[in-house]
């Protein structure tokens, strides 16, 4: 089956631990056991893309270790293409995730062979992502790999700016959608001397992202669903008679078309990965031809049965699952 989505980035193992309060400086706590799952943002979206029944294939770097083997396993069983995950000269990434008993977390990620997903790395890969209907992206690996693929890739390019890091404007440019949440967005904005409008306008801020020069952007808002805001095409979106030779374009701002999608109302368990859930749902309904604000609430539904289990990958319903669980979520919407 040829991949419809193809996901580069990171695959790391979390090493997930419980504690009673962050350590301060200086501090020793003590946790619980550790418990060692497969994740990494890019893993994880692969997974969550797999799951949910989409044709994936996975391109990133893991160690010869019990790690890899790890995220190998899990990668396979969601059904993922992995030809070019290849396995490299370094440990495999971690991500020491440590949870509080509010459920927050804190991660530590170190990147060990995801540092190998370099640009050379991704000359050589180039067939698998060069002409995959969707590519997704997110950022834990090099940025400027992360630029290589989202330029030069000839289908549609999902960035999922995560953990924040600046963004060039090539890449910027290639987002379709960039799907960022707010500390992420707040991030992008203050790094681009973007006003970023008042806290509670969540509608102002996927406006003032768009102005950043990606062609949608999608703002999760965890528990309170997700913003979708898409410059209006001249081909698609508008009617056609609404379009005349020498009309002027009016900047982006102006002509977005901003949506609200609500979240399902769950009791969250753990909401590691939720987000990559999110992204990778999202991936394989574009690639089916769905439009973005369809996609973002087939990804909403996913999200919210990864926030009800334990653990990121292991989270993720397949689609049998989120059948079954649907008759419940919509239970508690209209309840
Ligand atoms: O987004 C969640 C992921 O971030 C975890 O699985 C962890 O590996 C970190 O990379
Ligand atoms: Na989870």
């Amino acid at each position: 089956q040829t991949p419809q989505v193809v996901v580069v980035g990171s695959a790391n193992a979390d090493l997930v631990l419980d504690i009673d309060h962050r350590p301060a400086p200086g501090e020793t706590v003590i946790g619980s056991d550790v418990v060692t799952t497969p994740g990494g943002k890019g893993a994880n979206q692969a997974v969550a893309a797999g799951k949910v029944g989409g044709a994936v294939a996975f391109v990133g770097c893991v160690g010869d270790d019990d790690h890899g083997a790890l995220l190998r396993d899990s990668l396979s069983s969601a059904g993922v293409d992995l030809t070019d995950l290849r396995t490299v000269d370094a440990p495999t990434g971690t991500a020491t995730i440590m949870v509080t008993p509010d459920g927050e977390n804190s991660i530590i990620v170190s990147p060990g062979a995801n540092r190998h997903v370099t640009p050379a790395m991704l000359e050589e890969t180039r067939s698998s992502w060069g002409a995959a209907p969707v590519v997704v992206l997110q950022l834990e690996i090099p940025v400027e790999s992360v630029a290589v693929v989202a330029t030069g890739a000839r289908g549609r390019v999902v960035v999922n700016a995560a953990p924040a890091a600046r963004l060039g404007s090539a890449v910027l440019a290639a987002a379709d959608p960039l799907v960022v949440n707010e500390s992420e967005a707040a991030f992008l904005l203050e790094d681009a001397g973007a006003a970023a409008g008042p806290a509670d306008d969540t509608g102002a801020t996927a406006r003032a992202l768009l102005r950043l020069g990606p062609r949608s952007v999608v703002l999760t808002l965890g528990a309170a669903g997700a913003v979708v805001a898409e410059t209006r095409r001249a081909d698609a979106d508008r009617p056609s008679d609404d379009v005349r030779v020498g009309d002027e374009v009016p900047p982006a701002d102006d002509a977005a078309e901003v949506v609200r999608v609500p979240a399902l109302r769950v009791e969250a368990v753990d909401t590691t990965g939720a987000g990559d859930s999110f992204v990778g749902a999202l991936a394989v309904e574009l690639a089916a031809g769905a439009t973005l604000e369809r996609a973002v609430r087939l990804a909403t539904r996913v999200a919210a049965v990864a926030v009800t289990r334990r653990g990121a990958q292991t989270s993720f319903p397949t689609l049998e699952e989120l059948e079954r669980a649907a008759t419940q979520l919509q239970d508690r919407e209209s309840g």
